[in-house]
């Protein structure tokens, strides 16, 4: 059994944080998304990983490295253009070769392991199996629909008109019969050689194609608010842990985990939260499902439930919530005249200037 991650794709609904980096690569509570997948990978025992990269190639390489952090044997399989999920698998092909293997999005984060539906699956034999979950916005994923006897009778990628509201999850088991069905498919609307039309056609060929209901959460962390939702749930599971320092005047209340030379000060933090390695919390809340990467310095300023990536300066600018900040950014109050805000926003960026 092989596994083969998705880490390619433009990423545009995470712009213009994806401008410069890889949407696998932001952060949920100070850890790259990717790495919670390969995580996964490693605990169910798949070692032989292949990861289809774009063109955020460099930086995916060399934060997965040579893989000894999980146990794993990466192998970076670059796709020169982000045509969808099946060709990325086509792309792979050499590399996936007579294997078994199982598909994981680089930009889905799932609450439990795969070990039961890598059972299921080496047990039962099917051409594929599925993961599925009930969401309440159908249309923006790929879509199953059930027989009366549970089993797969149609999918269809987003659809407009949902035939129902379990929608495909980005892990996925097949045999490798998906690639001589993806060689057969045509490109979708939306330009791509979608999996779930692969998926389609294994049915059409009579294949038997086995689904379940995914216990635990899954997000697909696609958009800002989804993100922050996935930085949410994922600090709920933080254990606070103390490696930085937290002066006299501080109060640091819920699990709050300080990395190493993290420095507060006057502050209160309130947990779930993390604060990166080498950031300085000067006179400032930090707010609960909040996470502050690396190198980032915050004077005196209140921020909940947000993301903050490496090397943020943010001072005097009263309340953030809701935030997402990619890195190098600075957000500070000035004196200077005229009183005005003065934006230097990179494309797709999005500002919310509160009332008053
Ligand atoms: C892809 C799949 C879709 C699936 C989703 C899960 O969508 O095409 O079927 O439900 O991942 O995250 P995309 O993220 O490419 O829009």
């Amino acid at each position: 059994m092989k596994a083969l991650v998705l880490a390619g794709g433009a990423g545009t609904r995470l712009r213009p944080i994806t401008h410069t980096s890889a949407k696998q690569l932001v952060p949920v509570a100070n850890r790259p998304i990717l790495f919670y997948g390969l995580d996964h990978l490693a605990a169910a025992g798949v070692t032989d990983v292949g990861i289809v990269v774009g063109e955020t190639r460099a930086a995916i390489e060399q934060a997965v490295g040579d893989g000894s952090r999980w146990g794993i044997t990466p192998t970076f399989i670059h796709q020169p253009e982000p045509l969808g999920l099946a060709h990325a698998v086509l792309t792979a092909a050499g590399f996936l070769g007579d294997d078994d293997f199982v598909l994981m999005l680089g930009d889905n984060l799932i609450e439990r392991g795969v070990e039961d539906v890598l059972a299921a699956f080496e047990r039962d034999r099917p051409a594929a199996q599925l993961l599925l979950k009930k969401v309440a916005d159908p249309s923006r994923f790929g879509v199953a629909e059930l027989g009366p006897d549970g089993g797969i009778v149609r999918l269809v990628e987003k659809p407009v008109d949902p035939p129902s509201d379990l929608a495909l999850v980005g892990v996925y088991l097949f045999t490798p019969a998906i690639l001589d069905a993806a060689r057969r498919i045509e490109p979708s609307a939306r330009g791509e050689y979608e999996i779930t039309d692969a998926i389609q056609r294994l049915l059409d060929d009579g294949a038997r194609v086995d689904a379940s209901v995914l216990d635990g959460w899954w997000l697909d962390t696609g958009k800002k608010d989804d993100l922050l939702d996935a930085n949410r749930i994922v600090l709920g599971t933080l254990r606070g842990q103390l490696d930085g320092s937290v002066d006299a005047g501080s109060l640091v209340t819920g699990d709050v985990r300080i990395e190493a030379g993290a420095e507060v000060v006057a502050s209160t933090i309130r947990g779930p939260a993390v604060i990166g390695a080498g950031t300085r919390i000067v006179e400032s809340f930090v707010g609960p499902f909040t996470s502050i990467a690396e190198d980032c310095v915050i004077e005196r300023t209140e921020i909940e439930h947000s993301v903050v990536l490496p090397r943020c300066r943010i001072r005097d600018v009263g309340r953030l919530e809701g935030s997402l900040l990619g890195h190098d950014v600075t957000v500070e109050r000035t004196a200077r005249r005229p009183a005005a805000h003065r934006l230097l926003l990179g494309d797709h960026a999005e500002i919310q200037i509160a009332e008053g």
